[in-house]
């Protein structure tokens, strides 16, 4: 049965797509299965997966709002030999037209129920808000994958979205859990990254994963050429920190450890 994992954080650009396109490509490099939902109307991860956001017959819209059955909106193997379901502008009518359903929060997680035993993991790419949208992936996930950046006010922001998913779990899911806290494009030069880095450390200790993603061009420049960074620059670093990230995860899942623990 799969694992599912929200990516999550309402700052935008600290690197949620990324993460998704990433981890989804590298822990399919390690032959699991693995299908990425895009829940973000900007269709960022759809086009970083190497698959028309314009071109597709079906969007994660037509899963939550017209309920047609997931296995037929999947799109089978992209670039980043991962399945995904597609967002695009269609989305954005569809965290409207949410609200005018009964069990609205729930919609995600019933739609994906049917197709979870044929994956290892499932990831979702939310977009940079609190809204519907994000509530239906906290409603389908069993844990939370926070990507930031170590800034100034960072360690505010965490705090306030830790306190948010908290409240929702309470309602929508009482069972989710963080995942881990990923560190992005992370300067080890920067003084100020390695302050909110070490103070990050304190606050949550084993939650924060040893693995820290650099600040590398190729992770930026890969998505234009439709396909994660694995594909487009192996040995670059970029691609590399998301690899062993992945390593880092199944090895923590394999243990069992604190991504367990209640939030
Ligand atoms: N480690 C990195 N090194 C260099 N550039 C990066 C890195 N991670 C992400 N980027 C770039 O930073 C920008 C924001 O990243 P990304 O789109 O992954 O963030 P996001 O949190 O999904 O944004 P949004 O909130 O808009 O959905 C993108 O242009 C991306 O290519
Ligand atoms: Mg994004």
């Amino acid at each position: 049965m799969a694992r599912v994992i929200a990516v999550a954080n309402q700052k935008g650009g600290v690197g949620k797509t990324t993460t998704c396109v990433n981890l989804a490509a590298s822990l399919a490099a390690t032959r699991r299965k693995v299908l990425l939902v895009d829940l973000d109307p900007q269709g960022n991860a759809t086009m970083g997966s190497g698959v028309d956001k314009y071109e597709v017959e079906y969007s994660a819209y037509d899963l939550l709002v017209e309920e047609t059955p997931a296995e037929q909106v999947i799109v089978r193997d992209t670039s980043g030999k991962y399945d995904l379901i597609a967002a695009n502008a269609d989305v954005t009518a569809a965290e409207i037209k949410l609200m005018e359903f009964f069990a609205r929060e729930v919609r995600l997680r019933n739609s994906l129920e049917p197709i979870k035993d044929q994956y290892d993991f499932i990831f979702i790419d939310c977009p940079p808000s609190l809204n519907m949208l994000t509530v239906n992936a906290m409603g389908a996930a069993d844990s939370v994958l926070v990507p930031m950046q170590c800034e100034y006010y960072a360690l505010e922001g965490l705090t306030a979205l830790i306190d948010t998913i908290t409240k929702l779990a309470a309602v929508v899911n009482p069972d989710l859990v963080i995942e881990g806290i990923l560190r992005t494009m992370y300067d080890p030069r920067n003084r100020l990254a390695n302050d909110v880095s070490d103070q990050l450390k304190q606050h949550f200790g084993e939650k924060v994963y040893r693995t820290v993603i650099p600040r590398n061009v190729r992770l930026a420049e890969a998505p234009s050429f439709g396909a994660p960074a694995i594909y487009y620059d192996k040995s670059s670093a970029g691609a590399k920190a998301y690899l062993a990230l992945a390593g880092e995860m199944l090895r923590r899942a394999e243990r069992n450890e604190p991504a367990t623990e209640e939030v």
